[in-house]
């Protein structure tokens, strides 16, 4: 990126480079160059005609980038996850409509969307999963999530009222990018969601929404991945306006409770003491499985990705029903089953498969909702969060997730901010 200040131009790979010297940056596009010279900066595209591309003000601080005071960059971003659920909200209720202008689709084309995919990778993935539920009962449309490596090489049916919502923190994954092209090609409308201004997601979708969480430097998602929750739960929302499926009343009363999630979020981030712990408890494991039912089990899943990508340790995660049919056989004396255990419509099946796992030795931690008592009977480590509506309990239930694996992580010795192997964009497949 270009960097246009008062003293002069900047080039480099990231912001942050230069964010003391400029806020002013001009994202180039693919083939696109640029010619600094002490005094001017001129843009030419490939073919060496001169443009004028858009100028982007950070508005971000340089203060973003430090730790400010916390040990690491992941606990820093954990804790600012009730900052990204205020203002990812901002703005977005008006007169009990939810209003999301920068989607850039009439309400007579958002009414005529009768299919909606959403594709993503790793944790973003995570966070389609758990939209999915919320359209399909908001909005009554059919939602398919899926792993863009997966989308872009099949031949997934799309029509023009199709709406493909594309999910990426840093906005270049190169298999989201791709299934981003293939759909537009086919046809669809597709919108994005993704975390970095300016970047080839936001250029190459229809609409963009950005999660207003800032620059996330750990390598492991966890303000990005509320953010995301937070701006789909948007969607659903407006979906469900959209096609007359939620009257006014209900939007008012889920957006307001949505809003609440960020004191409860702080609240659970105001004392760790339960999630050490368990993670204690955990530290030596070899394996642990994670499970849950209906949103439990999507957020299962970014629960066993989060520990595994930075403590080293192998974590699965499964549908807790899907138990009985292979993943049982795993638990023995001492194996770690980590459930979402929170009260909702599917809590006593979710009981009964932590009676199971508990008969055959499993340590079991219960991520529970607060007063509930019965639920030590079922567990060795109770880990409760505020009571809230199950359509945002993942909100509120991956917060000690994140926290559980970086207790882990710091634990075994492991560097949380930057696992091995892994980099934070991923832009080649
Ligand atoms: O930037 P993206 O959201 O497209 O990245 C997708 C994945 O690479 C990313 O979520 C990855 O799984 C994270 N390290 C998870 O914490």
């Amino acid at each position: 990126m270009v960097g246009v200040g008062q003293l002069g131009s900047y080039v480099a790979s990231d912001i942050i480079a230069m964010i003391d010297a400029t806020r002013d940056v001009v994202v180039l596009a693919d083939g696109q160059v640029a010619v600094l010279r002490p005094e001017e900066v001129e843009f030419f595209d490939a073919a060496g005609n001169p443009v004028q591309p858009a100028i982007t003000h950070i508005d971000w601080d340089v203060d973003t980038a430090e730790k400010g005071g916390y040990p690491d960059f992941m606990l820093k971003e954990i804790h600012e996850q009730p900052r990204v659920i205020r203002d990812t909200l901002a703005g977005r209720l008006e007169g009990g409509s939810i209003s999301i202008d920068e989607l850039d689709m009439s309400a007579e084309e958002l009414h005529l969307v009768d299919r909606v995919y959403i594709i993503a990778c790793g944790t973003s993935y995570h966070a389609g999963l758990i939209a999915k539920n919320l359209i399909e009962a908001w909005a009554r449309i059919p939602c398919e999530v899926e792993v863009a490596s997966e989308f872009r090489y099949r031949d997934p049916i799309i029509t023009p009222t199709t709406l493909v919502v594309a999910v990426s923190q840093s906005g270049e994954t190169a298999d989201t990018l791709a299934a981003i092209r293939d759909a537009r090609v086919k046809g669809a409308k597709v919108f994005g969601i993704t975390n970095v201004v300016g970047s080839p997601v936001a250029r190459e979708s229809d609409g963009v929404i950005y999660t207003k969480a800032n620059k996330e430097i750990a390598v492991a998602s966890t303000k990005s991945f509320l953010g995301q929750v937070v701006s789909l739960t948007l969607l659903a929302l407006l979906l469900g306006q959209s096609h007359g499926t939620l009257t006014t009343g209900q939007i008012k009363l889920l957006f307001s409770e949505l809003a609440d999630t960020a004191e409860q979020v702080e609240r659970i981030l105001a004392d760790d003491t339960a999630i050490r712990k368990a993670a204690h408890a955990c530290v030596n494991a070899t394996s642990a499985l994670f499970i849950g039912r209906g949103m439990g089990s999507a957020i299962s899943y970014e629960g066993a990705l989060k520990l595994k990508e930075i403590s080293y340790l192998h974590a699965e995660a499964y549908a807790a029903g899907e138990m009985k049919h292979g993943p049982i056989a795993l638990i023995d004396e001492g194996f770690p089953v980590i459930a979402i255990a929170t009260r909702g419509p599917v809590y006593d099946k979710v009981v009964s498969n932590l009676q199971e796992s508990r008969a055959r030795g499993a340590l079991i931690v219960a991520i529970a909702t607060e007063g509930d008592e019965e639920i030590k009977r079922h567990a060795d480590h109770v880990i409760y969060i505020p009571k809230v509506r199950d359509a945002f309990s993942p909100i509120t239930a991956s917060v000690p997730l994140q926290m559980f694996a970086r207790c882990i992580a710091l634990e075994r010795g492991c560097d949380v901010d930057q696992p091995r192997n892994l980099a934070k964009s991923v832009t080649v497949e």
